[in-house]
Formats: structure tokens, sequence, C-alpha cells
């Protein structure tokens, strides 16, 4: 199983997600902020992983607290949460993570031992952690009976074991569900320009797990659906509004709108924590501005000319009119989605 975070006794060790695939490098994080800069540099990514780091950071900057009462402890974490919740905009998995940590503070304070608090807290993210895995296989229950036998599928950027907390991810763990209920799928990955999620993580993923994997680049997706080559298209969330309106990688929508004209189904695969109700469409979705080197540049090597004007948004909305089903931990959402998603938490 690949292990992208780990809770250790001497810190957050998360596998160095720049590096891949040319290198399987483990990093140890020993403080709040080295978890909060990794979730920004991108050691880390993929909207589950962010929520468990987050978790894991939030313990690891608590424990290490040196206030001596329940209050000065609050008033750390107020801060620790502050800067995490900074790192990253659009997945909302980190701020859920953030409320969860809080929760946890708030029920346990009444223990008024400093220490008994701090171990409260490292016990609810390594229940996040442990949760995520649950749900990620029950993604895969849920989602693997849409998957026919000998199914190709095509998914864009990485909603892998990578972008979780390990083993069977999110639009990667229905693709798994439906290798492990026995059938043959063959999936097409996006390279998804510009960070390459696909090419360098759901490649690398998928051929370490022996499921057939096709890269191609994302200007190939209308043409590989025009000559019937996909059956269907699974992809992740990053966040998903009270109408289903989704937001996920840049490029996801214009898959969605290709999968749409070829009679394809699109199928998004999340977690109930990838959910956020209190939005009521994705016009208030907040979308990730990133560093404009990630379009000039591929790694250190400079290919646009200099001084170019660039817009690089990390990830785009999907209308739910595009969307065929939602696959979540707890049952598979149809449209109507204002209705269908918020039953899903009764
Ligand atoms: O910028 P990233 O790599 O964090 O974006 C990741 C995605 O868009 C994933 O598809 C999404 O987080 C779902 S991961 C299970």
């Amino acid at each position: 199983m690949i292990k992208t975070v780990e809770w250790t006794k001497d810190g957050v060790r998360m596998l160095d997600q720049r590096l891949l695939p040319s290198e399987e490098k483990y990093l140890m994080l020993r403080s709040y902020d080295e978890v909060a800069e990794a979730i920004r540099k991108m050691v880390i990514r993929g909207a589950p992983a962010i929520g468990v780091s987050a978790a894991m950071g939030i313990a690891l900057g608590a424990s290490q607290s040196v206030g001596t009462s329940v209050a000065d402890l609050d008033d750390d974490l107020q801060y620790i949460c502050d800067v995490m919740g900074k790192t990253r905009p659009t997945a909302v998995n980190l701020f859920w993570a953030i409320e969860r940590m809080r929760g946890a503070f708030q029920r346990n304070k009444h223990l008024n031992d400093v220490e008994e608090v701090k171990k409260a807290l490292v016990s609810e993210a390594l229940a996040i952690f442990e949760e995520d895995i649950t749900a990620n296989r029950a993604i895969g229950h849920h989602g693997e009976p849409l998957l026919p036998d000998g199914a190709t599928v095509l998914t864009h950027c990485n909603a892998g074991a990578l972008a979780t907390a390990g083993d069977y991810g999110t639009a990667l763990g229905v693709i798994r569900g439906a290798r492990d209920a026995g059938k043959k799928i063959a999936v097409i990955a996006d390279e998804t320009r510009p960070y390459l999620q696909g090419l360098r993580l759901t490649a690398w993923e998928l051929a370490k797990d022996d499921i057939p994997v096709t890269v191609i680049t994302d200007n190939m997706a209308g043409h590989v659906m025009k000559s019937g080559k996909v059956d269907a298209v699974v992809v992740g969330a990053d966040r998903i509004a009270a109408n289903g309106d989704t937001a996920n990688k840049i490029g996801t929508y214009m898959v969605a709108v290709l999968a749409r004209e070829h009679g394809v189904p699109f199928y998004v695969a999340a977690p109930l924590t990838t959910l956020d109700l209190s939005l009521a469409s994705g016009e208030e979705i907040p979308i990730e501005e990133r560093d404009s080197m990630e379009v000039t540049h591929i790694r250190d090597h400079q290919l646009a000319p200099d001084g170019i004007n660039v817009h690089n948004p990390a990830f785009d909305v999907t209308p739910h009119q595009f969307i065929t089903a939602i696959i979540t931990d707890k049952g598979v959402a149809r449209p109507p989605y204002l209705k269908s998603l918020k039953t899903l938490f009764e």
C-alpha cells in the first residue's frame, strides 16, 4: 500500500509527490509550519490527503505547544488552524479537517489537563486518517457496479491513493473496486497540464498496481472519445456545492463537455468530506491561482518567452448538468443533486 502520509513519533512523514515518478523519497516534517509548507508546495496534494495532512499538522503543532493551561493551548490551536487554513483555498476537505480538530478540542477542553487534550487531538487526527481509508473503500464498493466488465475509463488528474490517506483513492477507488470485483478495466489517464498529476502520479500508481493505463495529452481526449474508446469518465473532486456543481482539477470541465457530446457517462467520486452544502452553487467556490512558472516551465526548464502573461487557475467547476452521478462513501447520488446530496447526510 502506498503510504501517502503517516503519523510517527518523530513527526508527520510524507511521500514527496513533487519528485514522483523519478524518485520515491519521504520527508519527515517536524512542526506544524513544515506541514503547512508541504501542503502549499504540493509535497502532498489531492483534497482528502490535504485534509488528513492538515489534521496531523494541527495535532503535531498542538502537541508541541509549550502552553501550561488549556486556555494557552486554545490560543496556540487557533493560530495553527489559521496558518493551515491559508495553505490552499479550493479543497474543502482542508476546512472540514480544521473544523473537526477544533471540535475535538471543544469536546475535550473540560478535561482541564493540557496533556490529555493534546492526546485527544492526536487521536482525532488518526481517526480522520483511518476514516478516509474506509471512505475510499466504500466509494469503490458503491461505484464499481457502474463500470461494466471490459470497460475503458478515462480519468483526469490524480484521484488515487496518492490524493488520499492511501490504499484505494476516490476515482481510482472505483476502478480498484471494479478490478477487485473481478472485472477487467483499462484506464486512459489525461496527462493533466500544467502540473502533470495524470502523467506523473496516476500513471505511476496504476502501473504499480498492474492496472493497464495509457497516457494521453489533455487535447487528445476529444479525439479518443469520438473514436469510441472511452466507456466512462471517473474523476475526483475538490469541492461539491449543494446543487452538485463540482470543482476539480483544471480541465475537468472540458472533459465533461466532451463526455456529454459523445454520450459517455461522467462520474464524480468523492467522500462526504468533499461536499460543501453551505454553497448554493459552484459560482461560490474559490479557485486557486497558482504560480505562473507551472505553466511556463517544465520542472526547472523554461519553455515560454521571458515576461509573457500567464493565467494559471488550478481548478475549474463542472456544472451539475454534465454529471451523470456522484459516487460517495454513503452511496450514489443522482440528479436532482439538491435533494440527493442532502439525503446522504441523513
Ligand atoms: O492540485 P491538486 O493536485 O491538489 O488537485 C487534485 C485534484 O484536483 C483531485 O482530482 C481532487 O483533489 C480529488 S483527489 C481524491
